[in-house]
């Protein structure tokens, strides 16, 4: 695969600062396909531990779906009047069956080979060597904050608008997706658009503590 154009520092930055977690999305604006194809991609190509993609992003467009959710999240409008709602959803602990599944996964896209089934072997054996009672779904959380990251910083490339949501009712929104039945749980939503020109937070700056404060250098 050939190496992309990076972005210019600048550019970078430009893009950083621009998001913010917008408080009052546009109704009006709906993201256009091929760069909600672009968003979606973004999601499907987050880095996990082993590989593993302990998750599922359930894009809830069903308007009816959302104004369910809506007072399950401190009423915030933006869970009905983004253009786009994802729910970041955790699987629920780590089984043999589903290591086997991603090993197997990888044979069939790169072909079978040794160094596939040492990597098999390899996560089977640091799944049975966790100490009992490892809390393998917070494993899987983690991971699926960095999808969430990434689909984040991946949008305001993109110029598109988000905001993450955990002030939401977790097990409520597990009932209405249905998600233990399948093995999962919520984690955190997103919501993804335009920003409304009348959202009070736009204009405020970004509050940030200075480089020097947050970052340690050895
Ligand atoms: C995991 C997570 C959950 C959040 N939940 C909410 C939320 O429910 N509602 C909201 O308006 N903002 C939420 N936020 C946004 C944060 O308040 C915001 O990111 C923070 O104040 C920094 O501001 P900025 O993102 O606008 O730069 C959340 C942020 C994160 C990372």
């Amino acid at each position: 695969m050939t190496t992309p154009s990076p972005l210019t520092p600048d550019q970078l930055l430009a893009a950083l600062n621009w998001r913010y977690a917008v408080k009052a999305f546009d109704p009006s604006k709906k993201i256009p396909a091929a760069t909600w194809a672009a968003l979606e991609q973004a999601m499907v190509l987050a880095p996990s531990s082993f590989g593993l993609q302990p998750w599922k992003f359930v894009i809830v467009s069903d308007p009816a779906v959302r104004a369910k959710l809506r007072p399950l999240s401190w009423n915030q409008s933006q869970v009905t009047d983004a253009s786009h709602f994802v729910v970041f959803a955790t699987q629920v602990g780590m089984t043999e069956a589903q290591i086997n599944r991603y090993a197997d996964e990888i044979a069939r896209q790169r072909g079978p080979s040794q160094d596939v089934e040492n990597y098999r072997g390899m996560m089977l054996g640091f799944l049975k060597g966790l100490p009992p009672g490892t809390d393998t779904t917070a494993w899987n959380t983690k991971q699926v904050y960095l999808a969430l990251g990434q689909f984040m910083a991946a949008a305001a490339v993109l110029g598109v608008d988000t905001c993450p949501m955990e002030g939401i009712t977790h097990a409520k929104y597990d009932e209405i997706l249905n998600l233990p039945a399948q093995g999962y749980r919520t984690c955190v939503a997103c919501a993804v658009g335009y920003r409304s020109d009348a959202d009070w937070l736009a204009k405020l700056k970004k509050v940030r503590y200075p480089a020097e404060q947050v970052i340690l250098r050895v």
